[in-house]
Formats: structure tokens, sequence, C-alpha cells
């Protein structure tokens, strides 16, 4: 049978025919009517004031009278409407030329930044920067001018990006052979920060979306996927990955951070980003924001306040993990730490990050971050977008120490050299300002393999929150020969890629607002994915609960989408589904109808789901890029099986999760308890590490090697189900009793992960999971180090971070050999309450 669609037909019966009131009208002797009553509404009479008014206007009759001035009426809301719409477009125009002439003001002034002869300069080849001392050498060679060059960008007429140039651009030193530095966000794909880039680059799945694969893998061809397409577009850097932790399920860029709500989650991932970024497709990585950069509200003055300890163990986690990894820079953020703004913090860039974590690159301001005449002296290289000349010689030169300019070029020069960014690579070789138009704007950097690649981690980034009996067997998958009611207006889904130019914090349920957007005008609705695979759909593309019945009586199934949308700059204001009514209303027919429903939930981050008890399925989605309705429907179908795991919490209500902070000072008082670890005496709706497969899973016992100084964990994963599937293992931690302030300490902590290869029914996998000697530490104030523990730790493996199966203690000892420890089924609680 084909493919029908409710509510037009419905539309068609509700205002087509002929209504009662205009019967009674017809059937009344016309006459009678003639000058007392509205033709329109003939059982209107007039009323005598008007009647009068009337009279006293020249003219014969009432009624000519009364249309005369209907007509003026209407002439007079036409004219306004008219002359709105022309004033519209030409404000529109005169602000276009206005900044055309801002533009070529610029321009004409060479306030761009370009050096006279730049675009002509002949170029050397790069130097060997595999040689440790190239960075300096090439300092000592360059004239002031060329160093005061490399520390800021250029490209920015006020707020407006110049044609031919990236999101940050710095110059480089021809004559020395050294690149110019070509950055863009970010997060999902090359950013369209141009509408002539939309339809050149894949709307990749954001990294919240590919932090829920739990596959570091999979990161890593991601990562080197996009990277590919920067090079051909021409960037030698990306202003990604953003790794700071969801503080707050209601952050405004939480689909943006890879972390979710846990710090070895995201350092673990972090690591394969940089490796796939850097070493595997030759683009320098950003690591952002540092640090303590978790909300949107009030996101240029608010006021971090965070312990030692809470820094350490938690926030700087996934930071540390990239510059281990060899990152090439970090983008310091909007924020103040301790009342100091963060770009300006010698405390948070010089003592945390180059002191104590070891770090040697540079640090790129976040756009328009830096607000005083400190921040390079504090530790910041590079001056974002530059406009403001912040760090021209002029403005800065009086105030920089003896050599802190050449440490400064240094730096980006060693980062720059090291992130394999500059090697010989294939790619668009362009230089900024001059030549880079065709490469930024014309070049196809999207390919059929990437769409595939976007829509095999949209898939294994979704999570299967429920999947119930219908009919003695789980309502995922469908099967083709199941009637489906398709219903909201969210399966339907078309981005109009003009309305979300105008706007740039404007986002969509495949991708968040701001500046890491990927507009695609090939974005693929869930309804359009289903269609690839049947045409027995009922479709009530609207959000009307009428026709969603309709739709509903005499289909087997119901599947209703739902989303909402964030972006960069302001926080959610609410953790409800756009749609949560209709949803609500639709799992309740279902039960009334006796047809089981599926969800499907489109969020940029944490979401609550009143309605989750009486839905049948529920598939939560986060930002998935331009192949989300193919990868929904793939999994739907069980073309693919399902095996994400939230990177975060499904609250039980609201009123349970951390708001922003909505005061200029904002304390961190949940102190080490942030994140899923909020919720350790709450219910929730879903837990950390949660998702379902269309299979089951064994886990069983193998060994726990320890107390060593570096433990490993063996156990074995078996597939008991039906369908082949993966699944992500997870190793808790509970530290000893003995560790200093072991109440600030949580109970459980996630310390490894692994998810295993897809596994047929029957067949099983070996998984190690290894520990080092920094999972088993703390942050020891009292030194500002980390301190290793001694002592009895708890371990439990399992599926999520409330379904432990697999439970040992063994006793960490300084200088003993590997022992067995054999692990023993448990549960969550004996975890807890031991
Ligand atoms: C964002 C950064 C981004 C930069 C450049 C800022 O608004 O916070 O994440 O990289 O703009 O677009």
């Amino acid at each position: 049978m084909g493919s029908e669609d409710v509510a037009p037909k419905v539309a068609r019966h509700m205002f087509g025919g002929s209504s009662p009131a205009r019967n009674v009208a017809d059937s009344q002797p016309f006459k009678e009517q003639e000058d007392d009553t509205l033709l329109c509404c003939p059982d209107m009479e007039l009323p005598q004031n008007m009647k009068d008014d009337l009279d006293a206007l020249p003219g014969t009759s009432r009624r000519c009278k009364l249309y005369s001035l209907l007509c003026l009426s209407c002439f007079l809301i036409a004219g306004i409407a008219v002359g709105v719409i022309l004033l519209e477009s030409i404000t529109k125009k005169t602000a276009k030329g206005m900044l055309a002439k801002e533009r070529q003001k610029w321009l004409d002034e060479g306030a761009i930044g370009l050096p006279p002869g730049f675009c002509e300069e002949h170029a050397m080849p790069v130097p060997d920067v595999t040689d440790p001392d190239w960075a300096k050498r090439a300092v000592q060679e360059m004239t002031e001018e060329e160093k005061y060059r490399l520390i800021h960008g250029v490209g920015f007429a006020g707020f407006k990006l110049l044609r031919g140039y990236y999101v940050g651009s710095v110059l480089g030193v021809p004559r020395l052979g050294i690149p110019c530095i070509k950055m863009q966000d970010g997060s999902a794909g090359f950013r369209t920060s141009d509408e002539d880039i939309v339809g050149t680059v894949t709307s990749w799945p954001s990294p919240l979306a590919v932090a829920a694969t739990w596959d570091s893998k999979l990161v890593e061809t991601w990562a080197a996927a996009m990277g590919k397409e920067f090079r051909i577009k021409g960037a030698n850097m990306i202003l990604a990955p953003a790794v700071n932790l969801h503080r707050t399920p209601f952050g405004g860029r939480n689909a943006e951070y890879l972390s979710g709500e846990d710090p070895v989650l995201g350092s673990i991932l972090v690591k394969a980003f940089v490796k796939g970024m850097q070493k595997d497709a030759g683009v320098a990585a950003a690591v952002k924001h540092f640090a303590l950069n978790d909300q949107e509200s009030r996101r240029t003055s608010v006021n971090s306040v965070v312990s030692e300890r809470v820094r350490w163990e938690k926030f700087y986690v996934p930071f540390q993990s990239a510059i281990d990894a060899g990152v090439a820079a970090v983008m310091c953020s909007y924020n103040l730490v301790d009342g100091k703004q963060a770009c300006s913090n010698r405390d948070l860039l010089q003592r945390d990050l180059r002191d104590r974590m070891g770090y040697r690159n540079f640090v790129v301001s976040d756009w328009w971050a830096i607000r005083d005449d400190e921040a390079a002296k504090a530790g910041t290289n590079i001056n974002m977008p530059g406009d403001d000349q912040r760090y021209s010689k002029t403005k800065l030169g009086s105030t920089l120490p003896d050599h802190r300019l050449d440490d400064m070029v240094e730096q980006v020069l060693r980062g720059m050299g090291s992130s394999g960014a500059w090697s010989d690579l294939p790619g668009d070789d362009c230089r900024v300002g001059c030549n880079c138009e065709e490469a930024l704007y014309s070049k196809k950097a999207t390919s059929p393999e990437h769409l595939e690649l976007a829509r095999n981690i949209a898939a294994q980034g979704a999570v299967l929150l429920k999947n119930e009996h219908s009919s003695g067997k789980p309502v995922l998958p469908l099967s083709l020969d199941q009637k489906v009611a398709v219903i909201g207006e969210a399966c339907v889904l078309k981005v109009d890629v003009t309305d979300q130019e105008e706007v740039w914090t404007a986002g969509s349920y495949y991708g968040i607002g701001g500046t890491s957007r990927v507009l695609s005008p090939d974005d693929i609705s869930i309804l359009d994915g289903m269609r690839r695979y049947t045409e027995n759909l009922v479709r009530s593309p609207t959000d009307l609960t009428g026709f969603a019945r309709k739709a509903m009586q005499g289909s087997d199934v119901a599947v209703v989408c739902a989303g909402t949308t964030a972006t960069e700059s302001v926080d959610r204001r609410t953790l409800r589904l756009d749609q949560d009514a209709l949803v609500g209303e639709v799992v309740r027919l279902g039960v009334e109808l006796k047809v089981p429903v599926v969800v499907i939930a489109l969020a940029p981050g944490a979401v609550v789901m009143p309605w989750s008890a009486e839905a049948t399925g529920i598939l939560m989605m986060f930002p998935s890029g331009q192949m989300t309705g193919l990868a929904a429907a793939d999994l739907l179908f069980g073309a693919r099986m399902p095996a994400g795991k939230l990177p975060l919490t499904i609250p039980q209500e609201e009123s349970d999760a951390l708001r922003p902070c909505a005061e200029r000072n904002c304390p961190y008082q949940e102190q080490l308890f942030s994140g899923w670890l909020l919720y350790t005496s709450r219910d929730v709706a879903f837990p950390f590490g949660y998702g379902l497969s269309y299979t089951t899973f064994e886990y069983k016992p193998t060994k726990l090697l320890g107390p060593t100084e570096v433990g490993s964990v063996h156990v074995t994963i078996k597939n008991v189900g039906q369908k082949p599937g993966r699944e992500i293992v997870q190793l808790y931690m509970r530290y000893p009793s003995s560790v200093p302030d072991i109440q600030e300490e949580p109970a459980t902590q996630l310390r490894r992960f692994h998810r295993t290869r897809e596994l047929q029914p029957g067949e099983a996998e070996d998984v190690v999971l290894k520990l080092s000697a920094r999972d088993m530490s703390i942050w020891d104030k009292t030194v500002s180090d980390w301190m290793t523990v001694y002592g009895s730790f708890k371990v439990g493996v399992g599926a999520s971070s409330r379904d432990l199966r697999l439970c040992s203690t063994f006793v960490h000892q300084k200088d003993v050999s590997e022992a067995e420890v054999s692990l023993e089924p448990c549960r969550w609680s004996d975890v807890l309450s031991s």
C-alpha cells in the first residue's frame, strides 16, 4: 500500500463545503437583510449607532456605504503591509550597501593588515619542522614586523568576516617558508561562515552525538575525515575540539562538547580526535575553551570560582589529555576565573597550563575575548580576530618584557610545526586575503564516502533508551510489512538555509546554532529516511493530535518525532522538547488505541521525558547532521544496530538538574559531584552510560589483575541474544576510605571503557581494561600535585553507571607485583554500600 497523508485530507474536510450559518443566511429573503446586516454574517444586525453614522455619510444605500468603508480599510491595511515590506527591503539594501562601503574603506586603508606586496611575495619551501630548533632559528631570522604578524588575526572588519578570509587568519612569512595559519570552526565540520560554502562540505554529527558512540576509533576516523575537508578548503587549523564538561544540562553549547558529563569520557575521546585531526589529516587542532567556561548565560562576565582539586580532577582532565596527545593550540575562554579574565589569567595560563600541565605550544584567544593589556604577558599568544589591534606593535610594544615577543612567536611556530599542519600533504595551499576564494567557496570537500561515514556515525551515536515488547516482540526494529504512522513536524523538518543564515544563532534539530554551525541544503528528514525503506507509511506531518489520532487508527505502530534546539551565547531555558505536549498526547493515544508508540527525541543535550513510562520505544539522537533521517531509519528498520550509550543523564524532573549560575559570581558548589554524579542520591530517568541494543550481553568474570602499579581488568562479553550488536563496557572505581577528605570523593567514578566489535549471536570478546597510576590518584592540594593512592579499591564493570555486573576489591600497594583477583557478580548498590 502506498503512503497516505492524513493532515491535508482532514483539512479539506474541515474547510471545504458549506457551513450551517451560511445555509441559514442563504435561506433568508435578500431584501430584508439588505441594509441592516453584514452580508458575510447575515445574522449579525448592525448596531444603531453604526446605522446612524452610515446615514450621516453621503450616498444612497447603507450597504453600499458600509462596503465602501470596508474596501477603504482593506486598501489601508494592504498599503501599510506593502510599505512595511518595502521599508524592510530598503533597510536591508542600505545595510548591505553600508557594509560594502565599510569593507571597501577597510580595504582601501589597508586595515585588514596585508603588508604591501604580501600576495606577490615569493614563497620559500616550508622549513624542516621536525628539527627541534627550527622554530627558534626562524624567530631569529624574522623582522619585528614579521613577528607581530604572527600574533594576531586579520580579515575582520568590525564583526564582519571579509571575503577570502577564514574565521581565523594569521599571515605567514613567505620569504621564510612560513605558511599562513588558516583557522575555521569547528565542532561538526567546516563552518559555513559564508553562504557560498553551504553544500560544499559535510554537515557531520555533533561532538555530543559522536561522544555517545564511546568509540575512540570512530572518533579518530571522524576527525580525520573532517580534517581532510579542511585541507581541501585550504584551512590548516580547526577551532575544535571543545571539551568543556556539561556542568549544567541547560548549557547552550553542550552539543559541541566531546566530554559530555564526564572528564574521563572526554579525555579518552579527545586523544583520538587530536590523533585523527593532526596525525592523520595534517590539520592543527585547538582544544577549547580553557577554562571553566561551562555556561552561556553571562558568558563574557561570569566568574567561575572552583577549588583546585575540582579543577584538576574534573574540568582540566580532558585538556590535559589533549596536551599529552600533542595538541597544537589551546583556546582561552570568555569567562573570568577567580575574578580574572581567562585570557589574561596568569594562574590559568602560566601556572596551571604551562608549568603544571607541561604545555609548550600556543594559546589563541576566543574571538574578542581579550579585554585588557595583560593577555600577552599572561600567556595568550594570538589575539583573535585581531581587528581591535590590541596586539599591534603600537599597543603592545611598550608593555612586553624582553624576549616575550620571541617566545610568543616561537610557541606559535612550534605548535603549528609539530601538529603536521605544515607538512607536505595534499590540500589547497592558498594565501589568505590573496587567493583563497576558490578553495573556500567553490571547492567541494564533501563526498559520498563522507556522507556514508556521517550516516554511520549518526547511527552509532543514537541511544536506544526503551524497547518494550508489543505483540510478543520488542517494538524495534520495525518490520517492512508494518503500517507505520509517522507523526509530528519534527519528522519532516527541512532547514531553510537562507532563513538560518540571517541569524547566526539559529539552530535546528540536526545541528546547533552559533559559530560551529554547518548548514546543509541536503538535510534528510526522518520521514525521507523512512521512505527509503518503505512507503507503507501514514503521514501526519503536523503537531496536531487530531491528525495524529487519525493516522494511528489502523496503523500497526506509530513513530512520533520531537526535538529542541540550542545555540552558543544563550543557555536553554527548559529541558523539555518543543513538542513535549504532542508526545504526551500521542503516547496516551497509543495506550487508548493499542498502538505501540516509538518516540524519536532529537536533542542538543539532556531533556526530560515525562511521558517515558507510557512510550513503547524511545530513540534519542543528539544533533546528528545532515544524515540524521537516514541514520534514524537504518536503526528503526534494523539495517544498523543501535549501540550508543548516554554521555549524560536524563533526569527525572527539570528541578533535579543544576541550573546555570544566575549571578556574575559562580561558585561550583557541587564540588566533585558534577555532571552525572550530581544525581548520585536521586532517581533518574536514564542514567549516565545507559543504552540498549537489539540484543543482550552476558558479562563473564575473568580476572582482575592487581595489585600492581598498573592494574588491568579482564572480562568476557558474550552476545546471548538473537541479533548482532556491540556493547560498551564501562569500568567504575571507588577509592579507599584512607583517601584524605574521602567524603569529598564521589562513590563511583568512570575510569575506563571499551566498545566491542559487532558481535554476532553467540560470539564473545575478551576485553582488557588497563588502569594507570593516574587512575588511582587524587589531586593533593597541600602540594599541588597528583598523589597516588594506596589501599583497598572497589572496581565495578558493567553496562552503565547504575548497572554494574561484576565487582571486585583489590588492595593497591606500592611495589607489589601482579596478583590475581576474581570479579564477582554484583549490583551498583553493593558498590555504594560497601
Ligand atoms: C566561540 C569559539 C569560536 C570562535 C570563532 C567564538 O564565539 O566561542 O568557540 O571558535 O567564536 O568562531
